[in-house]
């Protein structure tokens, strides 16, 4: 077989269309991966929109795969042909999840442990990457520069410190929560739907805040979990009003990290209170240190439990239910990750 099928977004707020296409060959550092899961974000569904992220088209969207290793290129040494694997994939053709076959670089990627199905995987590549770049990314000002858990002293150094996690039942703030139980952090204090409570505590949680409670009185929810002062505060939603919520509870000398553009109002900033946003993808030389050493932690965590998936949700219809899939995440979904299967196209 030379062809596949992939989900095209032909053009700048173009109609995603299902197109044949020749399935690639890995280069050199590269693996094919058959995509059997591929999970939705709502980068893609802002990509098609809005038109944002993106300057050239055509590509194939999807930033989430879970799969299994087809070919591997030249000075390949970490997978091989069967093994199954999960990465975030990049906005072009080649690479792009939403199609039955992804190219990939060796480096980061990870194998999935035995007790994961690949829906589950699925659920956490961009999520994860999300997350240790906004906690452990240490080049430049503008980080927060956390030592990771896979840095010498770095598990657990964060004991009695602690972090506030705006939307902890997001794909996002669940990895976040997940990693700042292994960075030691305590309390882990979350906003969510109450309905969420008891699963945010089996991720690590130990307050969760009614995200449908008043924004203007957080800080004084979080004054009465913990006296110490809040130097990190993770908003995994960044809206407006989460983020000048967020940076009323932070302290001087902390970093709230938000994972879209600032919209802290100006007159309330200080140089005290950095923001700082993330950008969550290893494919550049900048971040690619950062995802080599996640990924290579990543298959032990989740074999050990320390990082679980999210809740999982598969759509019908394979490619063609990305479609519904991106409407049903634009309007808003609960602690779930939707999750297609390309190959059902076939
Ligand atoms: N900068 C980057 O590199 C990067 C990377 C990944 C994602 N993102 C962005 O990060 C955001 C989250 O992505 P995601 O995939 O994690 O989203 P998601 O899983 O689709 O988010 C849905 C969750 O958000 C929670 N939520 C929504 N509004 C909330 C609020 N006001 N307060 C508290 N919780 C709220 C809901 O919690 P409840 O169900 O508990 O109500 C729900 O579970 C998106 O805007 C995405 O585009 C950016």
């Amino acid at each position: 077989m030379s062809t596949q099928k992939a989900l095209y977004l032909p053009e700048l707020k173009g109609k995603l269309i299902i197109k044949e296409r020749d399935i690639p060959e890995p280069g050199p550092g590269e693996v094919l991966i058959e995509v059997h899961a591929a999970g939705l974000n709502p980068a893609d569904w802002k990509i098609s929109e809005l038109g944002i992220l993106v300057t050239e088209y055509p590509i194939v969207l999807g930033l989430d795969s879970a799969g299994i290793v087809k070919k591997v290129g030249p000075e390949v040494t970490n997978v091989a042909v069967g093994d199954r694997v999960l990465h975030s994939g990049f906005r072009n053709v080649r690479s792009g999840t939403f199609q039955q076959y992804t190219i990939a670089p060796a480096e980061i990627i990870a194998k999935i442990p035995p007790n994961l199905t690949l829906d589950q995987a699925a659920s956490i590549p961009l999520a994860a990457a999300a997350a240790a770049v906004g906690l452990y990314y240490r080049t430049g000002t503008d980080v927060i520069s956390l030592t990771a858990p896979w840095e010498k002293g770095g598990r657990g150094k964060y004991a009695g410190e602690p972090i506030l996690v705006i939307g902890g039942s997001s794909a996002v703030g669940q990895q976040v929560v997940q990693f700042a139980r292994i960075s030691g952090f305590s309390p882990i204090i979350a906003t969510g739907s109450l309905h969420n409570e008891t699963y945010l505590k089996s991720l690590g949680v130990t307050h969760v805040i009614d995200r449908d409670a008043s924004l203007s009185a957080l800080h004084t929810a979080v004054k009465k979990i913990t006296a110490k002062p809040v130097k990190v505060v993770f908003d995994a939603v960044s809206f407006a009003d989460t983020q000048n919520a967020a940076y009323e509870v932070l302290a001087p000398g902390g970093k709230l990290i938000i994972v879209l553009p600032s919209a802290v109002d100006e007159d309330k900033t200080t140089p005290e209170k950095q923001a700082v946003m993330v950008y969550s993808s290893f494919w550049g030389t900048e971040r690619r240190e950062l995802g080599k050493n996640l990924y290579a932690e990543l298959t032990g965590w989740l074999e050990a439990g320390e990082i679980k998936p999210n809740n999982i949700e598969v759509l019908p219809g394979g490619l063609v239910g990305i479609l519904s899939g991106l409407e049903r995440l634009k309007k808003g979904i609960s602690a779930v990750k939707l999750i297609a299967h390309p190959q059902e196209n076939a």
